[in-house]
């Protein structure tokens, strides 16, 4: 939910400028109904704001150049909307009405309108609808000189989520930010130092960066960067490597980051896989430090997530629960779950899965849990994220940073995570047998060449797009391993290619759903081979004798499940857990040609952020 940039100094290789503008464009995924910079230029300060994506903002920034010569400091922002319409005038940076404050800012002030209704009364006169501007006025009604102190007194007044970054006129070789719950990392490479929501941006400059804490404020001048507590107290921090090479963020030959994500998953998991084992045994204990008896008195197992990262925890309770069903597991969204009496306790362990590790639900999910004494773990792909730093034991999905708005590799890294996970705490709880560690470990490593083998059916998969790309809408159904998958592909579907698309298990569809079918509404069948084809293919049945097309998604093996389809896709077979693993990636390529056909922004959706920083 938005994206934030600032610099200071002289980077070595670009200008401030290009720096802003390319920090923006890697973290548009963000927010992109506006954007806009604060550059300080030999005559003040230079606020250029645009309603549209960040290409448009380049080409305005371009415009004014002679304007912004010499530029030694500058701020930006990628905006998604929450308080206030998407217009120039409710675009960041917002400046203070004496113009002492330029600010950017991610996040949501919940005592915004107070603050305003004081300032107003004061006869400070307010231009925007943003939440924004209250801190902005607020901050150069509070600043007489002495910053610490003006940053101290306005992060101490603020209630809500913020990350805040600041430029004072008078202070032409400063930016001051702060923050609580919204992200922000800093670094600084000696001749220079940067803020940004998302590190990814940074990676060019340098790879050890300072995450700031909760309730942390940082000073940023061309010479390095100092760290305060909300009342102004100074202390030092050590940064957090970060081993992401900048290249993984560059699209190469792809149209897509989506594309280019997709084709990852094969790599993912062989590098996920020989992390965590070894021939035929699964160890995570040693890697991520998780202590050996953890699972000896655990009764309960709950999964926290959101989105996409949510079908991934489905997909572990299902396997869990396959090879060990003494365990009461559950698996929860998680802005459900902070709202629920759950139980917790010393004999509950909540895994709390989250890519970004900074989804605003899924941070205060943990924090319940740990209120409640009880055991966590965060999976996350992002090194260093609040998540990363709040929850005692962490596991990195090693997925590499995810561009497309849209999840494809993470879930991957992911589901192979949660898989190794569940293996490794029932090998501890003593109820996986050498046997099933054998099969199921070995079952992984096939994987890659299975899934590799997948993608080079794409121009079929992207020929049944073509023909399908003019439904009025899709149903995904499918029953136990499937029905994670169901879901995921239906995801997909409305994230990026906008169409109506439900996921049912196959049992419920004659429990209102098959009143919809017609022949303009398409059923995708997900039917592996195994105990429940026959039963899945009965539902199919029902639904194309009212006349819906069929795609059958199916293994290789169920030569049953053809017949069933107007149209096939077969993937390899694999061990029955692992059906996820080789369904997705024709779901993730089906999704991504209806979207191309149908002209959607892929990469960036409409109405979307990767990151949901607010509740
Ligand atoms: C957003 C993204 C989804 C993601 C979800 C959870 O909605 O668009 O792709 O699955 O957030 O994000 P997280 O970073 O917590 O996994």
């Amino acid at each position: 939910m938005c994206g934030i940039m600032g610099c200071v100094g002289k980077s070595g290789r670009k200008s401030v400028i290009e720096v802003i503008l390319d920090g923006l464009e890697k973290q548009e995924y963000r927010g992109y109904d506006s954007a806009g910079v604060a550059l300080r230029c030999a005559d003040g300060v230079k606020n250029i704001k645009i309603v549209g994506r960040v290409s448009e903002l380049v080409k305005r920034v371009e415009e004014c150049a002679s304007e912004c010569a010499g530029t030694q400091s500058g701020i930006g922002h990628t905006r998604w909307a929450t308080h206030g319409a998407v217009t120039v005038t409710n675009a960041h940076p917002h400046e203070s009405c004496d113009g002492m404050v330029t600010l950017v800012h991610n996040g949501i002030i919940e005592n915004s309108r107070e603050i305003r209704a004081r300032l107003e009364a004061d006869g400070i006169k307010f231009v925007t609808e943003t939440d924004t501007e209250s801190p902005c006025q607020l901050l150069a009604r509070i600043y007489s000189g002495d910053a610490r102190s003006a940053m101290s007194e306005l992060c101490r007044s603020l209630v809500g989520a913020f990350a805040l970054v600041i430029m004072f006129r008078d202070r032409p070789n400063e930016i001051w930010c702060a923050r609580t719950a919204s992200p922000l990392v800093v670094a600084a490479d000696g001749s220079a130092s940067y803020c940004a929501s998302d590190p990814t941006a940074l990676l060019d400059y340098t790879h050890d960066l300072f995450f700031i804490e909760e309730g942390e404020m940082a000073e940023l001048t061309p010479n390095g960067v100092r760290f305060f507590d909300f009342d102004g107290t100074s202390h030092g921090k050590s940064p957090i490597h970060l081993d992401w090479d900048s290249v993984m963020t560059d699209k190469g030959r792809y149209d897509h980051f989506m594309r280019k994500e997709i084709e990852e998953q094969p790599d993912v998991l062989r590098l996920t896989v020989d992390t965590h084992t070894s021939l035929t045994n699964v160890d995570m204990g040693k890697s991520i430090g998780l202590p050996a008896d953890m699972m000896k008195n655990i009764r309960r197992l709950q999964f926290v997530a959101c989105g996409t990262s949510h079908y991934a925890t489905l997909v572990a309770r299902d396997i869990i629960e396959s090879l060990d069903n003494s365990l009461d597991i559950r698996a929860d969204v998680a802005s459900e779950y902070r709202y629920r009496n759950v139980p917790g306790g010393a004999d509950t362990l909540a895994v709390f899965v989250s890519q970004s590790g900074e989804t605003a639900d899924t941070l205060a999910a943990a924090r319940l849990a740990r209120s409640l004494g009880t055991n966590c773990i965060a999976v996350t792909n992002v090194r260093g994220s609040t998540i990363d730093r709040e929850v005692e034991h962490t596991i990195l999905s090693l997925a590499g940073p995810e561009i497309g708005v849209a999840a494809t590799k993470t879930f991957t890294g992911q589901i192979t995570i949660l898989t190794l996970l569940a293996l490794y705490l029932l090998k501890e709880k003593g109820s996986l047998s050498a046997s099933d560690e054998a099969r199921l470990i070995g079952g992984l490593r096939s994987l890659p060449a299975k899934l590799q083998a997948i993608l080079e059916d794409e121009p079929h998969i992207r020929a049944l797009a073509k023909k399908h790309s003019g439904s009025k809408g899709f149903f995904f159904i499918g029953r136990r391993e499937s029905v994670p998958l169901t879901m995921e592909g239906a995801l997909k579907l409305k994230e990026i290619a906008y169409l109506p698309s439900e996921a049912y298990p196959a049992g419920e569809m004659k429990h209102g759903p098959i009143a919809m079918l017609d022949e303009k509404l398409t059923v995708v069948a997900l039917v592996p081979g195994g105990d429940l084809s026959d039963k899945t293919l009965s539902n199919v049945e029902e639904c194309r004798a009212r006349s819906a097309p069929i795609i059958i998604l199916t293994t290789e093996d169920n030569d049953d499940a053809r017949d069933f389809g107007d149209d096939v896709i077969s993937v390899p077979r694999t061990e029955r857990e692992f059906f996820p693993f080789v369904g997705l990636i024709p779901l993730q390529l089906f999704a991504y040609h209806i979207a191309r056909e149908l002209g959607r922004d892929i990469d960036k959706p409409r109405n979307l952020a990767k990151s949901v920083t607010v509740e």
